[in-house]
């Protein structure tokens, strides 16, 4: 393959973007100090210290570029912040690091096979950062000059720009006229004009004009006039992953599917010349690789197929730093008869670091059903914080949470402007969490259809069917009876 293409980059980046509002939004970083001890509320996170302060280390080490190829399991109950800390680290890891979410069952439910799925998710966590030496025209304008034909179809334009030691001018094609006219360039700008590609970018205005006008843009940004020769070379970094690569230069599928997001399977044979194009790179000082991180959630949802990939990918050369969450115990392995710890086969199990997240005490959970409301821009009363608090101490932190969100509707229903007893206890009866519901089931279950009585929706015995109908002509059966 005589040229790689590497542009086309943005897009994926916002994909990443829009995952990571929502529920974990309050979360900013770790919140760590400069020695990784964690500070107990700081940039959206509370307690859980022992977890964040390892999820700092990591970070660091990642930094560093010293832990690719490893990975790390974060175990802990159901809503003890798990996916809140991988987050809380691809903050703190910045933009210049590869960041990926997976959810575990996304692998399945993607038009392709579970190994191109995972081979995609570990492509996208590596990042390949290209240094590029670009001939570039930099200084202030001083005149711009179009001429339009008489019926506009042609223009023609002359440009005049200066540094503090030379001027030239320079002759405008079409395409540089409209771009000058869409980045509204006039005289008295700073601008950069890239020679290859015509593109031209506004570095702001010179010092020198900061006087002649008196209503400017309070934006406006202030750039002294630049020195020396006109046309330099620079050098330009910048990255993309090798899964943008993969998508960039593959036949079938052209850069338009980093847009779509559907981007089919790729072949082996392109992965393989883009790997030993990117060696080269390496090699000729042009690029630089940036392991990522690869964060899998729910990773007990995997099978054993993926596991196995996922213990041989590590081993390869270009592997990222995987991290996964668990919130199982002792579970069957997808796809196996066996029972194993977080539903990991042992092999995957013993390469991985484990991270611990434990049960919050309740000063923790009052502390960030606080910052949840300051999220959410609500405002909660003392008595109904508390009774929040207990809430969540009693069934889960999540529930708890979202029933800021109910109960902010329903001071909003009285025209209040915060949060009351009243209101938390109202939503506390409209919407029952898990252990409630369990217990319901516990009393009522006989009135629900059970799983094991239908074996693909066919009765196994015809007698459990019999009862449903009956019930259901008695009129006294929940709706969840009501069948095709
Ligand atoms: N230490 C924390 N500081 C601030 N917010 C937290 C903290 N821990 C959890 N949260 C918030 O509580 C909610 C539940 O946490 P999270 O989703 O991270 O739990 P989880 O461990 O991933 O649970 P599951 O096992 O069910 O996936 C989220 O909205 C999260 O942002
Ligand atoms: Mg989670």
């Amino acid at each position: 393959m005589a040229s790689i293409s590497t542009t086309a980059k943005e897009t994926s980046k916002t994909i990443q973007m829009l995952e990571r509002i929502g529920s974990h939004s309050h979360v900013k970083g770790l919140g760590l100090d400069e020695s990784l001890n964690p500070r107990h509320t700081s940039q959206g996170m509370v307690g859980q210290t022992s977890a964040r302060k390892a999820a700092g280390v990591i970070v660091k080490m990642v930094q560093e570029g010293k832990i690719a190829g490893r990975a790390i399991l974060i175990a802990g109950p159901p809503s003890t912040g798990k996916t809140a800390i991988a987050m809380g680290m691809a903050q703190a890891l910045g933009p210049d690091v590869p960041f990926t979410m997976l959810s575990s069952s996304e692998v399945f439910s993607l038009e392709m096979s579970k190994t191109e799925a995972l081979t995609q998710a570990f492509r996208r966590s590596i990042g390949v950062r290209i240094k590029e030496e670009k001939e570039v025209v930099e200084g202030e304008v001083v005149e711009v000059q179009i001429d339009r034909s008489l019926t506009g179809a042609t223009k023609t334009g002359k440009l005049t720009v200066k540094t503090t030691d030379m001027e030239t001018i320079y002759d405008l094609g079409n395409k540089m006229i409209d771009s000058l006219s869409r980045e509204k360039i006039s005289a008295g700008d700073v601008v950069s004009i890239d020679k290859s590609s015509g593109r031209i970018s506004k570095l702001g205005r010179s010092f020198t004009r900061a006087r002649d006008y008196d209503a400017m843009g309070s934006d406006t940004r202030f750039v002294q006039c630049p020195e020396g020769e006109l046309q330099r070379r620079k050098e330009v970094t910048h990255m993309v992953s090798l899964h943008e690569i993969d998508v960039i230069n593959s036949r079938t599928q052209g850069f338009l599917a980093l847009f779509a997001g559907d981007t089919g399977e790729i072949k082996p044979e392109l992965r393989d010349q883009i790997n030993a194009k990117v060696g080269e790179w390496r090699e000729e000082g042009k690029a630089d690789i940036v392991p990522g991180v690869l964060f899998i959630d729910e990773v007990h949802m995997l099978d054993v197929e993926c596991f196995s990939f996922i213990n041989r990918a590590l081993e390869t050369e270009l592997a990222p730093l995987v991290i996964m969450a668990s919130n199982r115990g002792m579970t069957r392995i997808r796809g196996t008869r066996y029972k194993s710890p977080h539903g990991m086969p042992i092999d995957l199990l013993d390469r991985v670091l484990i991270v611990q997240t434990k049960p919050y005490e309740l000063t923790d959970i009052r502390a960030i059903l606080q910052l949840r409301a300051q999220e959410e821009d609500v405002t909660i009363d003392e008595a109904a914080l508390e009774v929040l608090t207990r809430i969540g101490g009693e069934t889960s932190l999540r529930y708890a949470l979202q029933l800021i969100t109910t109960s902010s509707l329903a001071a909003r229903r009285r025209k209040a402007d915060s949060i009351d007893v009243q209101d938390v206890r109202r939503c506390y009866g409209l919407f029952v969490d898990e252990k409630r519901s369990t217990q319901f089931l516990a009393q009522y279950g006989k009135e629900y259809l059970q799983e094991e009585d239908y074996v693909d929706g066919i009765p196994a015995n015809g007698s459990a069917d019999v009862s449903a109908t009956t019930a259901a002509g008695a009129g006294t059966a929940p709706m969840e009876l009501t069948m095709s």
